[in-house]
Formats: C-alpha cells, structure tokens, sequence
C-alpha cells in the first residue's frame, strides 16, 4: 500500500500524545527536513517543545542563520548553542570514521542532556528516519555506518526517546513536510549528515579543512542548483564535496604547486539506501574545478564520484 501521510500525520500526533503528554521535551533542530518534520508533529500534537540548534562548527555556510530565519517562520521555540570549540577539539588526531561518529555522536547528546537538564524536559524528540537505524545494524543486519543519532546514543542518556518518523523513509518525511504545509526549502532540502562537515573530511578533521570544504561545498550547491535551474541537468538527490587528505602537485603560473583534493559527489536516490552518481554536464563540472580552484587558495585539484551506492556509500565516511 503507499504511503499516505493524511493518515499518517493524526496517527503520529496521537502517538506523540499518548508518549510524551505535556511532558516537556527538546529536540535538535538541525534545519534538515527529518528534525522539522519531527518539531512540527510534537508541535502540533500540543508538546512543550524547546529545539535547540548545537552549532558543531561543522554546519554549511550560512547554516545556523538560515535555521534561525526558518525555526521563526514557523514559531519554533529555538535556543542557538556554540559549542564549536569543544567538537572541534574532541576530533583532534583522531582518523577513523567510526571513531569520528561516535565521538561527535556522543558529544551530541551530551549537548542535549546539558540543556535538557536546564530546561527540565523529560523527553528527547529525534528525527531518526528508517536507513538510519537499518545502517546502524538494526534488525540484526551489519554496521554499514553509525548514523549519530543512533549508534552514537549513550545507554545513560536519562531522557526518554519520541522518535515519531523512525519507521518513515526520506521521500516519505518530505510528503509528509508536504502535507504540513511546511516551506519548500525545508521539505526538499537534501539529506546532510548528523556529523556533518566532520564526514566530510577523510581523515583527520581540522579548522583549515573545515574552511576548505566549507567553501567548495558551497560551490557545489550553488553550481548545482543552478544547472538545474536552467534545465541542463535533472537535481540531483543530495551533491556536496569532500575533501581528500593527500595533497597532489600541480602548476600555477610557472610554479610547482602542492595542494588538497576536492571530490564532488552528487547522486540520484530516493531513499539514500542505494544511489547512482549523477550525470553532471562536462561545463558544469568544469565551472566547478575552475570556481574551487580560483577561490579557494588550498585546492588544487578536483575530481567527480563516479561511484554508486553499493558498491561505495554517498558520504566518504
Ligand atoms: P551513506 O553515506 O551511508 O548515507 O550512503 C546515506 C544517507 O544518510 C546520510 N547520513 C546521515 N544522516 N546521520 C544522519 O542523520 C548520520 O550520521 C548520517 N550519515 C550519513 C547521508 O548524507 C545520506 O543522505
């Protein structure tokens, strides 16, 4: 049977009610479609809802005004925490991606407890969707990847879990963001991960690197958005950029150069659990080797993901 999200929107309400009352709850608000939709039913079903956005310093360009702007739109009660110090060292000299998710995971929720402590919720809302939790090893499948706010989630936390989209898939959380009559910009924003720019980075994450993908993803998403606008390309499911963690040679004028590896990524899914990579025009692809290589001084080279999902995954990590 498809998905109906009228009927699915009253049955999430009810449940939200029977769970969490007029308990008090918070929630992360990350901007992303999962954890508005997830504030809009808590909001609606009539909870004590603070969101509160943990600024990780590994957020996209503009990203924290842009979810301030979108929580007052539509009346969210939302606390803005600055805890980019503290994310940002925790990953100092760690490489692994496992380990780098759980760390940030676990700093995550830690965030929360601190502000649910002083807020005095009981309930911690997420916005877990269906492949996180089938990724993370659910239902006895293998750990693909611990999506943060899954594998990453402390036996001690001490609030209890409303996670009212966790059976639902992407396309579905949009129908549903849809169907609430929430913008545009937010339902069909793309998928980003909950560690975000972390992930991003092949190896060990630093502010230099940070910056770098910072930019180049921003590249990316404009380049992108504006191909399709013009009709040369169909949007891609999600497209961003990576940063590699060998730097390559290359010449600028008449000099050696030695700089980092970009790899822009850009897929066609519909639910994130298998991808194909997109057919970005040759010009467009160039525009974004030109533009990543003339504005950010550390690139020096730039490749496009002609990999699937499987065999590879859609973030690098
Ligand atoms: P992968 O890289 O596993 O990603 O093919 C599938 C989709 O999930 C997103 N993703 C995450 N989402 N927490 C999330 O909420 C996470 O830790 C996480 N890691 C990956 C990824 O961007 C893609 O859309």
């Amino acid at each position: 049977m498809p998905f109906n999200p009228e009927k699915f929107i009253p049955s999430a309400e009810a449940e939200i009610r029977s769970l969490v009352g007029k308990q008090k709850a918070i929630i992360a608000l990350s901007g992303g479609v999962d954890s508005f939709v997830a504030a809009t039913l808590c909001a609606k079903a009539g909870v004590n809802l603070q969101a509160v956005f943990v600024d990780t310093g590994f957020m996209r360009k503009g990203e924290a005004e842009k979810v301030k702007a979108a929580a007052e739109t539509e009346g969210i009660n939302l606390r803005m925490v600055d805890a980019q110090r503290i994310f940002i060292d925790s990953l100092k000299g760690v490489e692994e991606p496992e380990k780098k998710r759980k760390i940030v995971g676990e700093l995550f929720v830690r965030a929360f407890e601190k502000e649910a402590k002083s807020s005095g919720a009981t309930f911690l809302v997420q916005g877990t969707i269906a492949p996180d939790w089938i990724e993370s090893g659910g239902l006895g499948r293998d750990t693909i990847k611990s999506h943060h706010n899954v594998a990453g989630l402390p036996k001690d936390i001490g609030l209890k879990l409303c996670e009212p989209i966790r059976e639902l898939y992407k396309h579905e959380v949009r129908m549903v963001g849809r169907t609430l009559g929430l913008p545009s910009y937010i339902y069909e924003r793309q998928p980003f991960p909950g560690p975000g720019l972390s992930v991003r980075i092949v190896g060990e994450v630093s502010e230099e690197k940070l910056n770098i993908v910072r930019e180049a993803c921003d590249i990316v998403e404009h380049e992108l958005e504006k191909a399709s606008a013009e009709g040369k390309m169909e949007k891609p499911w999600q497209y961003f950029a990576a940063l590699l963690p060998s730097k390559t040679v290359g010449v600028k004028g008449d000099e050696r150069s030695y700089k980092y590896t970009i790899v822009v990524r850009a897929v066609k899914s519909l639910d994130g659990m298998t991808a194909n990579f997109s057919h970005v025009p040759p010009e467009v692809l160039q525009t974004i080797s030109t533009r990543m290589c003339n504005e950010i001084r550390e690139v020096g080279r730039v490749v496009y993901d002609i990999t699937n999902k499987p065999p590879s995954t859609i973030e690098l990590e």
